[in-house]
């Protein structure tokens, strides 16, 4: 995978926070150790020390970009550049944000990571993968001549709250799934396309810039305008209807 751009990630900050908030507010007990898969940028350790400010933080990401940024930023907290898939460190609290879609087969890896948590495993991924964002991606990286250059852009379905239930629901734990659909009001010249192309579009993006910049520029105007008409602005902003799903498995 390409890496990661932190600063564009950074955008939105406030939107892209706020579920985490919410996953950490369902997590029971006072955990001592904590461990973030795919941390990112290392900003939302804030929203665990508030709640847990004695517990020891482990943060893990597969992005040097990602890591780099959250050491410079917050170096009370441990980084570790891995991958989560394979990352062996326990902790009372495992949680991952906004991260386990991009695992591949994600589902089947959920009690391999629970197995890790000495007390909860949390995580909260996106439930927009047919968003017309992210349908309007795979539509516009399939013409010419992008599809020669980026392939097929991968559908990363994530499941729905009954089934990250029915994985996680074993002997001995007590398990926790929902939704929630946030409708984020994003400002600014192309709110959607800023918003996107740092996270879902960012492979993308980065496959063509590699390739040649004007392409990723030419890319951009053609995506940018079929996002503009299915997000159109509103004299108080540009709403971005957003899907996401929880799941928390505490042993009981
Ligand atoms: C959308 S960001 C979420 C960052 C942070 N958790 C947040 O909520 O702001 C996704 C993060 O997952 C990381 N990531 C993706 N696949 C990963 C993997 N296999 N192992 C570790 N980190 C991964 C990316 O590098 C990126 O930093």
């Amino acid at each position: 995978m390409a890496d990661w751009d932190p600063s564009a990630y950074l955008q939105y900050t406030d939107e892209r926070s706020r579920p985490f908030t919410e996953l950490v507010a369902r997590v029971p007990g006072t955990p001592a150790t904590i461990v973030d898969l795919g941390c990112g940028p290392g900003h939302l350790t804030a929203v665990l020390r508030a709640r847990w400010p004695d517990a020891h933080v482990t943060g893990v990401d597969a992005s040097p970009a990602m890591i780099e940024r959250a050491r410079a930023a917050d170096p009370g907290t441990e980084y570790v550049l891995g991958d989560l898939s394979t990352d062996d460190h326990t902790a009372d609290l495992v949680i991952s944000n906004a991260a386990l879609q991009w695992v591949p087969g994600h589902r089947d890896l959920l009690t391999t990571l629970a197995d890790r948590a000495a007390q909860t495993f949390a995580f909260q991924v996106p439930g927009n993968h047919d968003a017309p964002s992210h349908v309007l991606l795979r539509e516009v990286a399939a013409r010419d001549p992008y599809a020669g250059v980026v392939g097929p852009v991968e559908r990363r379905a994530t499941a729905d709250p009954a089934e990250y239930l029915d994985r996680l629901a074993r002997p001995g734990w007590t398990v926790d799934t929902w939704e929630t659909t946030y409708t984020h009001l994003l400002h600014g010249p192309d709110p959607v396309l800023r918003w996107i192309s740092a996270t879902g579009a960012q492979p993308t993006l980065r496959a063509l810039e590699v390739m040649d910049p004007a392409l990723r520029a030419r890319f951009e105007d053609e995506f940018g305008a079929a996002l503009r008409e299915a997000y159109p602005e509103h004299s108080y902003g540009t709403p971005l209807t957003f899907r996401r799903v929880f799941a928390v498995a505490t042993r009981a």
